[in-house]
């Protein structure tokens, strides 16, 4: 039986990779130190699946788990995932969101099994960008400290494979949404935020960093998790970098105007000074991931639905 490891596998997106993961079949290890993941998250009950409430940043601890599994595929979703945290904290985060990409490639060098060392990076790494949409033989212009740590991790995996012979896959994730994204602090992804406050109130008040023009490419998790799994079993994927979106913007006025409709509810929007390192447009080409056969199955319509329908069973 193959076994992979998915570090930060107790978070929103890693818990859905660890779903499809075992079943189809997989052992899987995950290494979460809970910080942002839960437990509630993962099926607890599967014997195929193993925590370890675990820093992907000790060395000492992942030298020992690397020596006791014989590990056939990684993926490294480990992080802190807000821009905005970087942005105030960026030697805390850079430990986090690089240095342990250092550390499990070093591991990984020993592993002779290993198929594949695959890095979830994101959209970040490509900045504000002049000409739209983001295609990954495009430069990258990162401007924060989140953007620069993705992408030096994005550089070491993919000199690993010429170096060292790990085969190393980057995933450059746009705004990921849907169902376990956690809506509890002002760090969080903005849909799980907006979802939340339609589904919880009758006039939702929303704040809105500038003036809601900017735009994000917003790709449901199901769509994700099926752009992964092809990734991570498709050899042509060795050593590239792949864009994963919609290949369509939405703007922040857009998204309230769905869920408006959605919800049937007006919301009540203040609006604030932009944050600083915000990306003003943003939005993939996939092209690339769409010649391996991907094609996203979710409009923002149905991926807000979904989400939403989630959030009402969940409470
Ligand atoms: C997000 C992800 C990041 C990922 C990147 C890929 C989170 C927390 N961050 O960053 O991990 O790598 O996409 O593109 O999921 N906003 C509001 N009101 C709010 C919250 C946010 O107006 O209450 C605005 C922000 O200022 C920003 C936009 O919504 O303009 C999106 O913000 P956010 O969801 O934090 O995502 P990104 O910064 O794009």
């Amino acid at each position: 039986m193959e076994i992979v490891l998915v570090t930060g596998g107790a978070g929103f997106i890693g818990s859905h990779l660890t779903d499809a993961l075992l079943a189809k079949g997989y052992r899987v290890v995950i290494v979460d130190d809970l910080s942002t993941g839960s437990l509630d998250n993962l099926p607890l009950s599967n014997e195929r699946l193993t925590i370890y409430k675990r820093s992907v940043t000790d060395n000492e601890f992942l030298r020992v788990l690397f020596k006791e599994y014989s590990f056939n595929y990684i993926f490294h979703y480990a992080a802190i995932a807000s821009v905005q945290k970087s942005v105030e904290s960026p030697a805390s985060t850079h430990a986090v969101n690089f240095d342990s990409t250092l550390v499990l490639l070093e591991a990984a060098r020993e592993l002779s099994a290993l198929k594949r060392f695959i890095f979830v990076s994101s959209a970040a790494v490509y900045g504000d960008r002049p000409s739209l949409p983001c295609s990954e033989e495009d430069g990258v212009n990162p401007i924060t400290p989140y953007g620069v740590d993705k992408y030096a991790s994005e550089r070491y995996v993919l000199n690993a494979s010429s170096l060292y012979g790990v085969p190393g896959t980057v995933m450059r994730y746009f705004n990921v949404y849907g169902a376990r994204q956690n809506p509890s602090s002002s760090y969080s992804g903005v849909l799980s935020i907006f979802t939340e406050r339609f589904s919880e109130s009758k006039n939702p008040n929303l704040t809105i960093f500038g003036d809601g023009k900017q735009t994000r490419d917003f790709v449901y998790i199901k769509d994700v998790v099926s752009a992964s799994l092809l990734l991570m079993r498709d050899e042509r994927a060795i050593g590239k970098v792949f864009n994963v979106g919609t290949g369509r913007e939405t703007s922040l006025r857009e998204i309230v105007a769905v869920l408006e409709k959605l919800f049937d509810k007006k919301a009540i929007i203040e609006y604030k000074l932009g944050r600083k390192g915000d990306i003003n447009r943003s939005y993939s080409n996939i092209s690339r991931l769409e010649a391996l056969g991907f094609r996203p199955t979710y409009t923002v319509e149905m991926g807000l639905k979904e989400y939403s329908n989630w959030q009402e069973c969940d409470k």
